[in-house]
């Protein structure tokens, strides 16, 4: 049966999920913005990621989903809410709760108006504890209402990737639903069980809001550890001839117990999650009176691995910056996105521009906008890599995408002033271009 649901906040979590449940469901949309509601109204996204336009504009031909900037019409008709605004990093790396406080006010004063009962969902990566105290009586104040028999309140962590955000909720690998009220978990495990047929039950699990808020942090966290790990061993491999990282980390892979998934070494991450959550944590333990000692060594190893890749560009250059033209293949923070959002490709080109280099060109196939609207004219742009490469003294891959994946050797002899190349990536084939030019990677040891 159809339920409504309304999703309040209509960035990257809020619209897929409003999107993929106008699959099967009537949603409605709240967003303060108006730009983006009017857009999601005439069946477009406001950002870019893949299959959404075609899901919003499918979901508005058969009428099932509606955006609009007033709440109370939203939530007078609806079974669930989604909370789904942003919680960005604030001074010191600490969680930035004021869009959650002010969506809860918003929900509760929309409460009040009602007489039937919702379940309200928060979704916004939070702290622990936030969910129940701050969202908890937020809604109850401004309601009126009784948490557990007027509504009910869960948080459920999203974990979707940027550029199979679609995908990933359709078939998610879990679904966590954090809360102590029965009611609330019925509800959620038959709105998931019937809307990801594939999803087995055991495949869904319930914990408490505190767990759950935890284990989102931990999820982030512990991949952002993965590729921190992999990137200090990279450099270790890279002083010991005869060593690649690829090999080393597909070796250890080979073991059960370690996953070999997501443990590539390469520029460090970047993106709007990992280096949000992992401060987020390392500032909500010290809140607790607790060194986050692993988690502090995790993000200072991702920012020296920017630096590192400037230490091999330099070397690669003998140190003659100022006269050399750089071209960096790869600005945003990872392939099939223009998100620059702490992209490797930032620290590195700074970094690179501190040391004296003059002539930097950055290129990539999706972002060369948003990268201007950062760098300005410290560097130059353009999306074709064969005119990025061409007259370089040094290419430096940072993000792998597809098109660079396909350059030979040859192609970057033919082009560049001293064909050198530094693959912070791993995308290329480090023997082959090692016999034909002058090779770096990460991890690679010669
Ligand atoms: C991440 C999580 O994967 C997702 O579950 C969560 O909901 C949001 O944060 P996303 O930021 O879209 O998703 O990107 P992801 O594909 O996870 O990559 C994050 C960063 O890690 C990228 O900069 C990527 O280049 C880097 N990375 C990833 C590595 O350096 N090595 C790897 O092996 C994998």
């Amino acid at each position: 049966m159809s339920k409504n649901i309304a999703v309040v906040g209509t960035g990257y979590v809020g619209l897929v999920a409003a999107a993929c449940f106008a699959k099967r469901h009537n949603v409605t949309c709240v967003d303060i913005d108006e730009r983006k509601v009017e857009l999601i109204n005439a069946g477009v996204s406001p950002f870019f990621e893949p299959q959404l336009d075609e899901l919003i504009s499918a979901a508005r031909e058969s009428g099932r989903i509606f955006a609009t900037s007033n709440i109370n019409a939203a939530i007078e008709k609806c079974d669930f809410v989604f909370i789904c605004v942003g919680t960005p990093s604030a001074v010191g790396g600490s969680v930035d709760l004021r869009y959650i406080e002010q969506a809860a006010a918003d929900i509760g004063k929309a409460l009040a108006n009602i007489d039937h009962y919702i379940v309200v969902v928060q979704r916004s990566t939070v702290p622990p504890q936030t969910t129940r105290h701050l969202v908890g009586h937020a809604l109850e104040k401004n309601s009126g209402k009784e948490n557990g028999k007027d509504f009910g309140l869960a948080f459920v962590p999203e974990f979707l990737r940027e550029g199979n955000a679609v995908y990933d909720f359709l078939f998610p690998d879990r679904i966590v639903i954090g809360t102590d009220d029965d009611r609330v978990a019925r509800e959620l495990f038959a709105l998931y069980t019937q809307f990801n047929a594939e999803l087995s039950s055991d495949r869904i699990f319930r914990t408490t809001p505190e767990s759950a808020e935890l284990i989102k942090y931990a999820s982030n966290s512990f991949l952002a550890t993965k590729i921190s790990f992999a990137n200090e061993l990279a450099s270790i491999a890279e002083c010991i001839p005869c060593v690649d990282i690829r090999d080393v980390v597909f070796g250890m892979g080979l073991d059960n117990r370690i996953n070999p998934k997501f443990f590539g070494a390469g520029a460090g991450f970047g993106g709007s999650c990992f280096p949000k959550d992992v401060k987020g944590i390392v500032h909500f333990s010290r809140t607790l009176g607790i060194e986050p000692f692993i988690l502090d060594a995790v993000l200072k190893r991702n920012a020296f691995q920017a630096s590192h890749v400037a230490d091999i560009v330099e070397r690669a250059l003998d140190g003659r910056m100022a006269q050399s033209r750089i071209a960096i293949l790869g600005l945003s923070f990872k392939p099939d996105t223009s998100d620059m959002r702490e992209a490797p490709s930032l620290h590195i080109i700074g970094d690179l521009i501190e040391r004296g280099a003059k002539n930097i060109i950055g290129c990539d196939p999706q972002s060369t906008s948003e990268a201007r609207e950062i760098l300005g004219d410290r560097i130059s742009y353009c999306d074709n890599v064969l005119q990025a490469i061409e007259s370089a003294h040094v290419a430096v891959i940072v993000t792998e995408w597809r098109e660079f994946c396909a350059l030979t050797p040859e192609i970057f002899i033919e082009r560049m002033a001293k064909p050198c190349v530094v693959d912070a990536r791993r995308i290329f084939d480090a023997h082959e271009f090692s016999k034909k030019l002058e090779f770096y990677a990460i991890g690679f040891g010669k």
